[in-house]
């Protein structure tokens, strides 16, 4: 199996690519608008082919590169089944999978930063989008946020064992991966923190809004399609 992670300096976004090694078909998550011949240009490297472009949420920080290499590659496009959406090809529901060759995706409903938010399994990866980041978690302060959820959700995560490895769809930081067995011991949303004084946290974190959230919610909702107005 292979993996490739890379990163959207301007957004500070994790873009996915899994390429079953045998068949050579791969599976791209999250990728960013803008970024495209840079994912292209990936494939190519590994001699692959992309199957299936895959969705952690309907982001607020950026647009998905998502329509653009639907367009170039004829891939598939799914999304966990709470976003709704209707312009994708599939919506992913608990325990739902994606094959790519021999590999399997497996589809973890983790809302909380969003309704709709979707974790992934790769064997022993886990791909957490906004709902387990690395030492932190995503917000829960506007797209259907909620606290209690994200609590919920990311007590879900913790029950895979430690040594499954950690992908966050975002690290403002410069780190890249963690496991479960770090973010149990070291993430402050997670340490020494009930339900009750998770949600006290998240209502009060006081962020700014999403430089972007204008225009990227609307374009997120058609699977990424920037070039329609809202
Ligand atoms: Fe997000």
């Amino acid at each position: 199996m292979l993996l490739k992670q890379l990163f959207d300096t301007e957004t500070s976004t994790f873009t996915y690519l899994l390429v079953d090694a045998a068949s050579r078909d791969a599976v791209i998550i999250d990728p960013v608008y803008g970024q495209m011949q840079r994912d292209l240009d990936a494939l190519k490297e590994l001699n692959a082919e992309l199957k299936y472009i895959v969705e952690t949420h309907v982001h607020a920080d950026h647009i998905t590169g998502a329509y653009d290499l639907k367009q170039a590659t004829n891939a598939k496009f799914a999304a966990g089944v709470g976003t709704g959406l209707t312009c994708g090809d599939a919506l992913l529901a608990e325990g739902e999978v994606i094959h790519f060759g021999h590999e399997v995706l497996h589809a973890i409903p983790t809302p909380g930063h969003t309704d709709g938010c979707t974790s992934y399994r790769w064997r022993d990866r886990l791909f957490t989008g906004d709902t387990l980041l690395i030492n932190a978690c995503g917000r829960t302060d506007f797209q259907q946020g909620s606290p209690e959820n994200l609590y919920n959700s990311i007590q879900k995560l913790l029950t895979f064992s430690d040594d499954y490895i950690v992908y966050p769809g975002h690290d403002y930081n410069g780190l890249r991966i963690s496991s479960i067995g770090q973010e149990k011991q070291n993430n402050p949303y997670i340490v020494n923190t009930s339900k009750e004084e998770f949600i006290e946290k998240m209502n009060n974190l006081n962020l700014p809004k999403p430089k972007k959230i204008d225009e990227s919610v609307p374009a997120n909702l058609r699977c990424g399609n920037a070039r329609i107005a809202a």
